[in-house]
């Protein structure tokens, strides 16, 4: 716990930055707009296509009569759909070729200006096999997609990389190391890892997850922790069940939601303390822990049972949450409006606006209208941006692109 003497530091409030790292210049010359980099943005390549199609439980992919593209069901909150689909609007969504095709990856980064994509499997990974009686048969699944987003990149020279996946199975993490140790040496263009809340099986404070964060501080290899599970279906009641308000609930609230425990079990375990060099990103901006960083700061410096722990020589939380956010922790700037934006960066600490990376969630979040081809979601993220920081300012441009390149040492454009 933190010492109630120390004050814990908090970030300075609306004060602009100040950052003293050389910019990285990463204008476009010929349209004089910033290149942007999107370090948020899912691809489900084939082999892992086919493994969902053979599937009937989630997460699957499965036609329903009446819709001619098959769906792709992902969400536990889905589940009771599934059972009892609604002719005229099944459970899932449509699975287009935004999901699949390179090209149309390549095709939405041209449309709005992306020139460096940080791409990675969307969730749930490969969690939904880690009840395979072997741990070892997770491993060759990883490897396969591994190869295949290497495969993707280098097809695109300096325009594509990715965060590796990797093979964790409740059962020991004996299959995830190799694959880990071997990452930098076998991908060129891997630059961490996409990796759910759940972690082993018990989520990201287990002690058996210290061998795979001690490898990961080992190599440098950024952890994007992403959620997937959100809230159990309970707490939305009843309509929300019979899917009522779509994926709303789930999406909006749920799964930031499951990102602000995972974090926040991962701190209060002592993990960034024991790996002091571990980067973490979290997914949209954050989930809701720039908001409630205050609330856990005060919670754990007025409990009594880690007040007595301290005391007792049990046990200390070394640094407060915010020396934590402002050393481990970047934030993806997916957070669609300025007031969530400048909380974020705020959060962040006083050079917060260094640890900040655009993101596009792509490709979630689709235009409705057929017809349209600007995805509306990644405006109103480029908006908040560009109104929360100055069009074309010096902060802008790092968020929107020149924080990735330095933080992924990625090549620049
Ligand atoms: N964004 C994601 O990354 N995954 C989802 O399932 C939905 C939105
Ligand atoms: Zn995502």
């Amino acid at each position: 716990m933190p010492s109630s003497k120390k004050k814990p530091q908090q970030p300075a409030q609306g004060e602009p930055s100040n950052p003293t790292a050389p910019a990285v210049e990463t204008t476009d010359p010929q349209t004089n707009k910033p290149n942007i980099v999107d370090i948020h943005t899912h691809m489900y390549p084939v082999s892992y296509i086919k493994l969902l199609e053979s599937r009937n439980t989630i997460p699957l992919i499965r036609s329903f009569p009446g819709h001619p593209e098959p769906r792709l069901v992902l969400l536990p909150s889905e589940v009771p759909l599934l059972s009892n689909p609604s002719p005229s609007h099944p459970p899932g969504r449509p699975l287009t070729e935004a999901y699949t095709s390179l090209d149309a990856k390549i095709a939405f980064m041209d449309k709005h200006n992306i020139s460096i994509s940080v791409l990675s499997l969307a969730n749930p990974w490969l969690e939904f096999l880690s009840t395979s009686p072997d741990p070892s048969s997770l491993l060759e699944p990883a490897l396969r997609i591994n190869v295949e987003f290497e495969v993707m990149c280098n097809q695109h020279p300096g325009r594509l990389y990715f965060f590796g996946v990797l093979p964790l199975h409740p059962e020991n993490t004996l299959c995830a190391l190799p694959l880990v140790l071997s990452m930098k040496m076998k991908f060129k263009h891997c630059r961490g890892v996409i990796i759910g809340t759940n972690g082993l099986g018990k989520g990201l404070d287990d002690p058996d997850m210290e061998d795979v964060f001690e490898m990961l501080e080992e190599d440098d290899l950024p952890i994007f922790l992403h959620p997937h599970y959100g809230l159990p279906n309970q707490v939305f009641g009843e309509r929300a069940e019979k899917g009522e308000y779509g994926h709303v609930l789930s999406l909006a609230l749920g799964f930031p939601m499951e990102t602000t425990v995972a974090v926040s079990r991962m701190y209060l375990s002592g993990m960034f303390d024991k790996f002091p060099k571990l980067k973490v990103i979290l997914a949209h901006g954050g989930g809701t822990l720039p908001f409630l960083a205050a609330r856990i700061e005060s919670c754990i410096r007025h409990d009594g049972y880690l007040h007595k722990k301290e005391k007792e020589g049990r046990g200390k939380i070394k640094r407060s949450i915010w020396e934590v956010l402002n050393s481990q922790v970047y934030l993806d700037a997916v957070v669609y409006g300025e007031v969530g934006l400048k909380a974020a960066i705020q959060a962040s600490g006083e050079r917060g606006v260094e640890r900040l990376m655009f993101g596009t969630d792509h490709p979630f979040f689709p235009p409705l209208e057929e017809g349209e081809e600007e995805w509306g979601s990644v405006v109103m993220n480029t908006e908040a941006v560009n109104k929360g920081l100055g069009e074309g300012s010096k902060e802008a441009r790092m968020v929107l692109g020149e924080n990735a390149i330095k933080i992924l040492n990625l090549e620049k454009p």
